[in-house]
């Protein structure tokens, strides 16, 4: 088993002294209080009995209908039985990865992958393969290459993780053509794509794309969604969509795991969702993160090394940069943490030690005046270490990181 980079550092930001650009964490004080309280009243009025009772492993019957009607919303026609509510997210990867996975087994993700889906596949023993993106999401002639040298060892992944829209940490989106590729090397080869969407509706500019799941029709790919960042993430309330054979296997490894997602949280998701509310909270969400987006890299901007680089995400909740590679962040968060500021550095999303030049920036957590003065002390220490740098070896000469991460590099600051 290994440690989540990103819960290890939550506990220190967990201090009101640190400004966290660490975390994931939706801002939940822009939830209005008078919805709460009417929907939390309408529950206690209408079926409270019901509401802290068990409910069925695979999730209420309201909760799933309303899941199906909200993706369809989005675009996607689904069945409401092929429905697996899950306590976040984050248990869908657990479970999937639980029901599919023996040790050994080859699993294939993004390079950098979604930090906290590492322990879970160190947990089962996967042998993960990451494979690089760039500005447009996973590289999928690279990934070809390597289910072709896979299959000609006699090894078949088991699926492939992607975060494709506005992915955790990189904040890119795969292209519309290298969806397509993705869902035609997964026919071809006939392998699962696990297709995890926490951020899709967190879109701040451009248009949207379809999701896998859409492009593909539900044969190969499964959808994972949360209510995490768009209603809240202490209903610990997510959900997949998958095949029936790989949701009977689903459910039988849930059932071990905690029986039932609670009751109570179902309950208050479907009301507030029946009341119509959720996409004027939506809407509000976009506002402010695009501000929050906005304040953090014009701070980046001003206040990051030269030599930097980080990318200009359409949506989510994460900025990817890269500092001179002789900056190493998990270092670098050391001294940081001692001036009240912390990330996630860059090595928490790949499983090889890979990333020691880049870090994720978190900008929906915290107000736009404490991102930018986060980012003025990261900017603080990372020039430390560069001046640092440039005395030791008496150069002015900046190397430029080598190409091949996330990020258009759009976002670059000129050279000074
Ligand atoms: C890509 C991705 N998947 C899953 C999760 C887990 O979310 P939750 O369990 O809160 O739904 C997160 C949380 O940040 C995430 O970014």
């Amino acid at each position: 088993m290994r440690s989540s980079a990103m819960r290890d550092i939550m506990a220190i930001t967990a201090r009101s002294e640190v400004i966290s650009l660490a975390g994931g964490l939706p801002d939940t004080s822009a939830f209005p209080r008078e919805a709460f309280d009417e929907v939390m009243g309408d529950t206690s009025r209408e079926s409270l009995a019901a509401a802290l009772q068990y409910g069925p492993t695979e999730g209420t019957d309201a909760m799933r209908q309303a899941i199906a009607r909200l993706m369809a919303e989005e675009g996607m026609a689904v069945e409401a039985e092929d429905v697996t509510v899950t306590t976040g997210g984050q248990q869908a990867i657990d479970l999937i990865t639980k029901a599919l996975v023996d040790p050994g087994d080859v699993l294939i993700c993004d390079a950098p992958t979604y930090p906290g889906a590492i322990p879970t596949f160190c947990t089962y023993e996967a042998d993960v393969i990451q494979i690089e993106c760039d500005s447009e999401g996973m590289k999928t002639d690279l990934l070809e290459r390597t289910l072709t040298e896979l299959e000609a060892g006699g090894r078949r992944p088991k699926f492939i993780y992607s975060v494709p829209t506005f992915q955790n940490p990189g904040g890119v989106t795969l292209s519309l053509e290298r969806r397509r590729h993705l869902v035609e090397l997964a026919r071809k080869h006939e392998i699962l794509v696990v297709e995890d969407n926490p951020y899709g509706m967190l879109r701040y500019e451009g248009e949207p794309l379809p999701s896998l799941y859409s492009l593909d029709g539900g044969g190969f790919v499964i959808y994972i969604g949360t209510f995490s960042k768009i209603l809240s993430a202490g209903l610990r309330l997510g959900w997949m969509v998958s095949p029936t054979p790989i949701r009977e296997k689903v459910v039988l490894g849930k059932q071990a795991s905690d029986l039932c997602t609670s009751t109570l949280t179902q309950e208050f998701a479907v009301r507030f969702l029946e009341s119509g509310r959720l996409p004027g909270y939506v809407e509000d969400l976009v506002s402010i993160y695009r501000s929050r987006r906005d304040a953090m890299l014009g701070a980046m901007a001003e206040y990051f090394p030269h030599g930097s680089s980080w990318n200009r995400p359409e949506g989510g909740l994460f900025v990817w940069a890269r500092l001179p590679e002789y900056i190493n962040t998990e270092d670098l968060l050391a001294k940081a943490l001692l001036k009240g500021v912390a990330f996630v550095p860059g090595t928490g999303a790949f499983v090889d030690g890979r990333g020691a030049d880049s870090m994720r920036l978190n900008f929906s957590g915290v107000s736009e005046e404490k991102i930018i003065e986060g980012i003025r002390r990261i900017g603080t220490v990372a020039r430390e270490q560069l001046d640092l740098y440039e005395t030791m070896t008496s150069t002015a000469e900046i190397a430029l990181p080598p190409s091949g991460q996330p990020g258009d590099r759009t976002g670059r600051k000129e050279e000074s």
